[in-house]
């Protein structure tokens, strides 16, 4: 495989990767958001997009810093749209644009994940974890 362009190096600068402590994916896909429709789905979206930009999240810099992703399935294709927050892999149903303040401040801000919107849980291991594992 290539190495990766300069372009691509480039533009991960400009995006700050790297910095991010956590990353956040929002799925607006028709299936599971046909309760809400399209526009509900948006409107979710552009809600995230304000609060963690209104917030300082987006900025990079300290332990909420916190990269977005707009996505179009995650296979779960009902009771959207589905949230998912990484690295803790939180799963999120139902988070329409009012509840979307709430989420950033308790879980993203304050560290409290809202246990009644949570039908799922992931972790991911950490670096020395998975270096263990596969070095063990
Ligand atoms: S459409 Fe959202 S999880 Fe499949």
């Amino acid at each position: 495989m290539a190495e990766p362009s300069e372009k691509l190096t480039a533009i991960a600068e400009k995006l700050q990767i790297g910095q991010f402590h956590r990353h956040v994916l929002l799925c607006v896909g028709d299936a599971c958001c046909a309760e809400i429709g399209k526009d509900g789905a948006q409107a979710a979206w552009d809600r995230l997009k304000g609060e963690l930009k209104d917030r300082g999240l987006s900025l990079a810099t300290g332990p909420t810093a916190c990269y977005r992703t707009k996505v179009g399935c995650m296979r779960i294709c009902t009771g959207g749209p589905i949230l998912v927050v990484y690295p803790e892999g939180t799963w999120y149903a139902g988070m329409t644009a009012d509840r979307i303040s709430r989420f950033v401040q308790e879980h993203l801000i304050d560290g409290n994940p809202i246990e009644e919107w949570i039908f799922a849980r992931n972790p991911l291991p950490s670096d020395c974890e998975t270096s263990a594992r596969s070095h063990g």
